[in-house]
């Protein structure tokens, strides 16, 4: 959790108010369920990066989804092709929902923020449209702790959208989320930050399938940890 560890010099009250808006994304999350699939429901970007990730990756390899949302495509995707896949959410009715879809997967209920706290290492991490619910001050430490968890020369795939937006409350099938973006250049140079090397970019222009959601830009960056 973000705050009396050092994190931007927050103390107890940013602490506080850090859990009640993790608190209230989680919520959004689980009013949103699978229904967020239906919105959604080609995913060509991530399922791109799901086979640039397993043509390297060995069999066996494992493998951490940050916010896994439903488990669908990405974990079942890497699941079955042969990875031991680590599923976090700050959602517990997204991860009930991933659970039934990915049953031979591991899920834990943790924020991206606090992925220090994972005892295991990984061969390789994945975060599509997960990060975009953390404001930019606290984008840094969670790729920082997606670095950190991943074995040296591990592989990262990311999926944002394209928009330069801080924290910003949008309503999002039916439920109020704060979201960021970065532009594509902006973006690189916040995963060179972290120490990623970007090896790989795809951008894709996306017209969801329910009209409450707006057409969007999406960037995809699979990367190296250097
Ligand atoms: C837009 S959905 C994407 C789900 C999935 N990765 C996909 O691409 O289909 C975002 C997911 O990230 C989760 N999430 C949001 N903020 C998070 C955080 N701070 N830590 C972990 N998960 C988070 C949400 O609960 C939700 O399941």
């Amino acid at each position: 959790m973000i705050g009396g560890d050092g994190f931007g010099g927050a103390g107890q009250e940013d602490a506080a108010a850090w859990t009640v808006r993790e608190a209230t994304q989680a919520l959004a999350y689980d009013r949103i369920g699978d229904r967020y699939d239906e919105a959604f429901p080609h995913k060509e970007g991530q399922l791109y990066c799901g086979k640039w990730l397993l043509a390297r990756l060995p069999r066996g390899a494992r493998v951490l989804d940050v916010g896994c949302g439903t488990g669908l495509p990405t974990a079942r995707q890497l699941a079955d092709g042969g990875c031991a896949l680590t599923c976090v959410d700050i959602s517990p009715g997204m991860l009930e929902i991933a659970r039934r879809n990915v049953p031979g997967a591991r899920f834990v209920a943790m924020d991206a923020v606090d992925l220090g706290r994972l005892p295991e290492r990984y061969d390789a991490a994945v975060a599509f449209f997960s990060l975009l619910n953390l404001p930019r001050a606290a984008i840094p430490r969670a790729l920082g702790q997606i670095r950190d968890v991943l074995v040296p020369g591990g592989l990262f795939s990311l999926g944002m959208v394209e928009a330069d937006v801080d924290n910003a409350p949008i309503r999002f099938l039916g439920s109020r989320i704060l979201v960021t973006g970065y532009l594509r250049d902006d973006l690189r140079t916040v995963l060179g930050d972290a120490r990623f090397s970007v090896e790989d970019a795809r951008t894709i222009s996306y017209v969801p399938a329910k009209s409450r959601a707006s057409p969007e830009v999406q960037l995809f960056m699979n990367c190296r940890r250097l």
